[in-house]
């Protein structure tokens, strides 16, 4: 068998590539290649996704994270509550918009830990602008616990979920309880483009009112009037053309994403010997991005796996309170104990709807024997 990749986007693309093309190709036609009938369209389609009645499409997962950071009135000299094991797009947005990030250790499902926001928020003299808990793999954060301790001290929560298309967790989405979600459509996301784009999404129609003019240098309606000083953040209409069809096949990949994970469990649970995330629970319905695997001996593991032609990916071996680029924040080592052991023992094994029994069984026999 040839080698297995981490994911394989060409595969997801091949049966319906004519079919994006010429959607594409209409937006080509039409010659509205920024704003226009495409997006609008995408924006009520993506709604469905999200489960949240308003979206406003952006150029990207990073500056869906700023724009919402904006309009949730965080200011400079602010600080903002996030967690250490996420992609370092969460932090820029922060330093961004001027705010300082503080870091909250995660829970023994890699995301935001609910215990020690409050202790957080309790004890810091700091003034708190927002709280953003990422949904990292797939995995949604306890939101009914982080959006109660939240509201009581009065703080807006962001939700970064870049990697949680189609997420629930205790019956809610993404979005639902807090007042903005924020997700990436980065081609290797569950919801992928052909380049970069994003979203924002929230119950609030005039919040989303707000993102879809400082994405558009700050005009609500008139051409050349600017009520605010914005940014240009917009999505390409060509990527909505290509979204607009990808979301046709999303359930159905999304259900695939799920039967996988349920075969990989199998295996695993069976042998008791290998930690899988999440944890079993049935308040998580994960959006299943990757499948992770936590081992002590990891880095032997991937290396191993790889001599057999079985690729892997780590995410993220570095948290970011120990990252060069954050080193100004003033963390040390052991400051996070459990987002640092998650970067020690994380591993993101082959995953992609559509992966073959054969796959899926010649990784997981092939991790069981070399553990
Ligand atoms: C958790 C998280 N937040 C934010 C982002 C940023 O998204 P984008 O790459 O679309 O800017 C990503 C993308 O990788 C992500 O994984």
């Amino acid at each position: 068998m040839s080698d297995i990749p981490l994911f394989n986007l060409p595969l997801l693309h091949a049966p319906i590539i004519d079919e994006i093309s010429e959607n594409m190709q209409s937006v080509v036609s039409s010659g509205l290649f920024v704003g226009g009938p495409e997006i609008a369209r995408f924006e009520q389609e993506f709604t469905k996704i999200a489960r949240l009645p308003y979206a406003a499409s952006v150029s990207s997962g990073t500056d869906a994270l700023v724009a919402a950071l904006v309009a949730s009135g965080v200011q400079s000299g602010d600080f903002v509550v996030t967690v250490p094991m996420t992609f370092i797009a969460t932090v820029e947005a922060i330093y961004h918009v001027g705010a300082t990030p503080l870091f909250v250790d995660i829970d023994k499902n890699g995301v935001m830990d609910g215990e020690k926001l409050t202790e957080l928020l309790k004890t810091t003299d700091k003034r708190i602008g927002a709280v953003i808990p990422v949904h990292l793999h797939g995995v949604m954060a306890e939101m009914r616990r982080i959006t109660a301790i939240c509201l009581a001290s009065n703080i807006p929560v962001i939700e970064d979920a870049a990697q949680a298309h189609g997420a629930m967790r205790e019956g809610v989405a993404p979005g639902e309880l807090s007042l903005f979600a924020t997700y990436s459509f980065y081609p290797g996301k569950n919801l992928g483009a052909f380049g970069d784009a994003g979203a924002v999404v929230s119950t609030s129609e005039s919040g989303v009112e707000q993102i879809k003019a400082l994405r558009n240098h700050g005009r609500y309606d008139k051409k050349y009037e600017h009520e605010r000083i914005g940014y240009n953040m917009r999505m390409d209409a060509v990527q909505a053309a290509v979204l607009r069809v990808k979301i046709k096949y999303f359930p159905r990949w999304q259900r695939e994403r799920e039967e996988i994970a349920n075969k990989y469990y199998d295996y695993f649970n069976e042998s008791g010997i290998i930690n899988h995330l999440p944890v079993k629970d049935v308040n998580i319905r994960s959006a299943w991005h990757l499948f992770t695997i936590l081992h002590k001996r990891r880095d032997e593991l991937q290396k191993a796996l790889k001599k057999r032609g079985i690729q892997t990916g780590i995410h993220y071996p570095i948290p970011l309170h120990l990252q060069k680029a954050c080193e100004s924040l003033g963390y040390k080592e052991g400051d996070f104990p459990v987002a640092e052991q998650f970067a020690q023992q994380t591993l993101s094994i082959p995953f992609w709807p559509g992966m073959s029994d054969e796959h899926i069984s010649t990784v997981a026999e092939a991790i069981l024997q070399l553990l």
